[in-house]
């Protein structure tokens, strides 16, 4: 690429260009090509603007939109190809205007920087990609919570320190995983509320001396309104790191739910049965039947989280307002939001064909003494301190392992009393996994019923 060819918007200060290879180094048009709908609906708000104000003639503003829908439209069908030699996406679409209108393309920018344009273009696209992640999110939600409902009695042991703990139901565990997605939306909402204002008119860093009406822009954009500062509006990249942030968090939770499949697919412990669809094999061992796709997912949150620290970096130092640093915010960002989107649609299809072994689930509720918490509290309900109660769970425990027993309900009454006068009868039914799991029916609890409705309170946000 010659000098001649780079087309570029600040051509008239300088009187050498950089080198070809210094001139893509600095260029952005790989990354910020995905953001040309946006520069084009921020440049029609903005023409129609000066146009209104007589900032242009008003048949220029006429003639400057319906170029740009032009240009837009020609872009959307791929009649007109990004050109890859241009700086940045703002630059070739401005150079396509000027290249065709001529002195008319040229007055699209009174009153604008390609700071506060950068800035509106980016808030733009994040309004529109950010819902349609949480609409990913919402149909992600509905798997886990079908699924839920479909197990809401299937009962499996809960687990602390990976050490069978006590029993819960498939239902219960599937429910904490939506519960922890249901936060995730409303992260994502939360971040699109705050970064609800148009930059528009802050130009470079310091507004404009054009009789701009940033009040008019701001609304044609569907922003709730201009931006306070300006000089806050083109430094400002909170919300790349709320929603970068947002999106780490996304990926850490699918992670962890990840790691939990891959630990169920297991021959050890025999849960889960991915379907074949959802396996991958090995190029050596015929016998393999790998859970690539929620190891991958697992693996695909370590970039989230680097995105997200890497954004902290740019951003940590930079003076204010504008640096070109800032140009390397948006790689990172699109792609954790590009990751969360794909991962987002694996899970669910890995979740909606996955056949879990809800037999293999409740028979592991017996042998690790799951059901002691609940001898212990039977001895609460009959009046015994606490602290008393878990001691004689304790030594039952102990006696079973020492007489090769498997669940407390394998001794006698008389062998119990020997550690508390008030074990009785009725002890032995609710020693049963699914008693232990009915029981357990307060607010937030793993009782089926109660899980049905944390499942519909999900349902109804
Ligand atoms: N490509 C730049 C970016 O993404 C646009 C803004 C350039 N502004 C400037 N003064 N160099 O941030």
């Amino acid at each position: 690429m010659s000098n001649d060819e780079q087309k570029v918007l600040w051509g008239g200060r300088l009187e050498e260009r950089p080198g070809a290879e210094a001139f893509a180094f600095q260029a952005s048009i790989g990354v910020d090509r995905r953001l040309a709908p946006e520069d084009i609906r921020g440049s029609r708000a903005h023409v129609a603007m000066l146009g209104r104000r007589g900032i242009i003639p008003a048949e220029s503003a006429v003639r400057l939109d319906a170029e740009l829908a032009r240009i837009g439209e020609e872009l959307a069908a791929g009649t007109l190809a990004v050109e890859e030699a241009a700086e940045d996406i703002h630059s070739f679409i401005e150079g396509v205007l000027t290249q065709r209108l001529g002195d008319m393309g040229r007055m699209v920018h009174a009153g604008r920087s390609r700071n506060d344009q950068v800035a509106v273009d980016l808030r733009l696209y994040l309004k529109r990609v950010v819902p349609e992640l949480r609409g990913e999110l919402d149909e992600t939600l509905r798997v886990l919570l079908d699924r839920g409902e479909e197990h809401a009695g299937s009962v499996m042991p809960g687990y602390t320190h990976l050490q069978r703990a006590q029993p819960v139901t498939l239902g219960y565990h599937l429910t904490a995983w939506a519960a922890a997605l249901d936060r995730d939306r409303r992260r994502f909402a939360d971040a699109l509320d705050r970064l609800d204002e148009c930059p528009l008119g802050a130009g470079a860093l310091a507004g404009s001396t054009l009789p701009l009406d940033r009040e008019d822009t701001a609304r044609a954009l569907g922003f709730r309104g201009p931006a306070l500062n300006g000089m806050d509006a083109v430094a400002d990249r909170d919300f790349a790191l709320e929603l970068s942030a947002a999106c780490a968090i996304t990926m850490t939770h699918l992670s962890r739910f990840c790691e939990d499949l891959v630990i169920w697919a297991s021959e050890e412990f025999g849960f889960l049965k991915l379907s074949d669809a959802w396996s991958t094999g090995s190029s050596i061992m015929p016998q393999k039947k790998n859970p690539d796709f929620a190891e991958l997912i697992r693996g695909k949150a370590g970039r989230a989280t680097g995105n997200l620290v890497c954004l902290f970096t740019l951003l940590k130092g930079l003076p204010y307002a504008y640096d070109k640093d800032l140009q390397e915010d948006k790689e990172s960002l699109f792609d954790s939001l590009d990751t969360v989107r794909a991962c987002l649609r694996m899970f669910r299809g890995m979740m909606a064909d996955a056949a879990f072994d809800t037999e293999r689930m409740e028979a592991a509720c017996i042998g690790g003494f799951l059901e002691a918490t609940d001898a212990a509290e039977y001895l609460v309900r009959k009046g015994l301190p606490f602290r008393k109660a878990h001691e004689a769970a304790a030594q039952v425990v102990r006696d079973c392992i020492a007489a090769g027993q498997r669940r407390i309900a394998e001794r006698s009454l008389p062998e119990l009393r020997e550690r508390s006068a008030l074990f009785a009868e009725d002890l032995y039914a609710a020693l049963d996994p699914a008693a232990c799991v009915a029981a357990r029916n307060l607010p937030g609890g793993s009782a089926p019923e109660e899980v049905r409705r944390q499942i519909r309170l999900l349902r109804n946000r």
